[in-house]
């Protein structure tokens, strides 16, 4: 258990800062692979990236890698997993399945020779066999094929790691956790700057800020799969939570979120009492195009509204909110940088600013970028930078 094979998933765009959030956490070095970070580690620092990451998905240890050809391949290789060490046949388990370039005719069945592997080898080894339970199952084993290898892992999360166990009310089109905490640290903001959202919507951008600023680890609120394998050790599980809450501090500077529906802030609002920080963050109801700085300077991190969803006394469409957001930000905002995710390529165009980074995202199947914007009294121009070729975004997942 001291030197496991850790895989973290993330979204696209996202790896290299995960890459640095988890050598910093466990005080190793990563290495940033193609949708996701790699690291050699022990159950404990797994236990501890699950509870103190907001950047991965889920936190996978493989149990197994090698070539296949054929179904019969995937059968042999998941029967020489040592499934007893992990769980026991009392408990439930699924099969989850992603893929690239795979030759074989069916995903699903490839996941069914998988799965009779695991059911076999703990009939015979323990003389019982667990059952599968494709929705809430005590323990997940991913499989993953590329064209011509097998990569098996089990899950040490459960649920992803977006959920951060205190989103209960949300709007519309909320940001998952992972990819708000992925903005902040794009935008490398500190919790000694002042951070703005004028369009917060159900709050998860101010809500992760303020988690971070009062020292709140994400996973404190919620359960993990790990709590349900054989390795769990209660003891050890509390002490890192004991630790994480002597982290626990007041901020040092107001968040502040608005949002022109005030059912949005209200909902803002429930969830950030929940997430720990009700004290920490400053909400208000009101548009964008009007609302005046709550600092004198900071940083705007915004996921702003597209189409019908901009609600604006007497804008036209998106093409005039932008360009009134940009004027009003021109004339009041000099001293803050806007950090603006968006799907629309053309945004800095459209607002007639010129950004000084762009950073691809992926929101979901979205591609996006992250354009920055400073605003300089009078004047807003600063040079282009390059942007990055995105990465795609990952494979389906099948089940069995
Ligand atoms: C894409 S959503 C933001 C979702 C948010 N990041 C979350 O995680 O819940 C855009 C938000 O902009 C708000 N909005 C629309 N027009 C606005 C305006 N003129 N001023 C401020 N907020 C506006 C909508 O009410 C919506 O909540």
């Amino acid at each position: 258990m001291n030197s496991l094979h850790l895989f973290l998933p993330c979204p696209a765009g996202v790896e290299d800062l995960l890459r640095a959030e988890v050598s910093a956490l466990i005080a190793t070095p990563a290495q940033a692979r193609r949708g996701g970070v790699t690291v050699q580690a022990s159950w404990r620092d797994a236990l501890r990236l699950n509870l103190h990451s907001r950047l991965c998905q889920r936190v996978l240890i493989e149990l197994a890698h090698g070539e296949y050809r054929h179904e019969q391949d995937l059968y042999a290789a998941a029967s020489a997993v040592s499934w007893e060490a992990w769980f026991t046949p009392r408990q439930s388990f699924k099969v989850e399945l992603t893929a690239q370039h795979c030759p074989l005719k069916s995903l699903n069945f490839a996941a069914l020779k998988i799965k009779d592997a695991l059911v076999d080898r703990l009939r015979e080894r323990l003389g019982e066999r667990p059952n599968v339970d494709t929705h809430w199952p005590d323990v997940r084993v991913h499989a993953h094929l590329s064209a011509s290898h097998l990569t098996l892992y089990i899950d040490t999360s459960g649920e992803p790691l977006f959920k951060r166990g205190w989103r209960e009310d949300k709007g519309d089109a909320p940001l998952k956790e992972t990819l708000a905490a992925a903005m902040l640290a794009a935008s490398g903001w500190q919790a000694q700057t002042p951070l703005y959202d004028p369009c917060c919507g159900s709050g998860t951008i101010a809500i992760e800020a303020a988690q971070i600023a009062c020292g709140i680890a994400p996973g404190a609120k919620r359960r993990f799969a790990f709590e349900k394998l054989l390795p769990f050790q209660p003891h050890v599980w509390a002490a890192l939570k004991v630790e994480a809450q002597a982290q626990h501090q007041q901020p040092a500077v107001p968040i502040f979120g608005s949002d022109v529906a005030h059912r949005m802030v209200d909902f803002a609002q429930r969830n950030a009492e929940r997430a720990g920080v009700g004290a920490a963050v400053q909400w208000r109801g009101g548009d964008a195009l009007q609302r005046m700085p709550p600092a004198p300077s900071g940083i705007m991190l915004v996921n702003p509204p597209y189409g019908e969803r901009i609600q604006s006394g007497g804008v036209a469409d998106a093409e005039d909110f932008f360009n009134r957001l940009a004027a009003h930000w021109k004339k009041h905002y000099a001293g803050w940088s806007a950090w603006v995710l968006s799907p629309d390529l053309q945004l800095p165009s459209r607002m007639r600013l010129k950004e000084s980074r762009r950073m691809p995202m992926w929101n979901g199947p979205i591609e996006c970028r992250l354009f920055r914007f400073d605003m300089v009294a009078g004047s807003a121009r600063t040079a282009r930078a390059p942007d990055h070729p995105p990465s795609p975004p990952q494979a389906p997942a099948v089940t069995g």
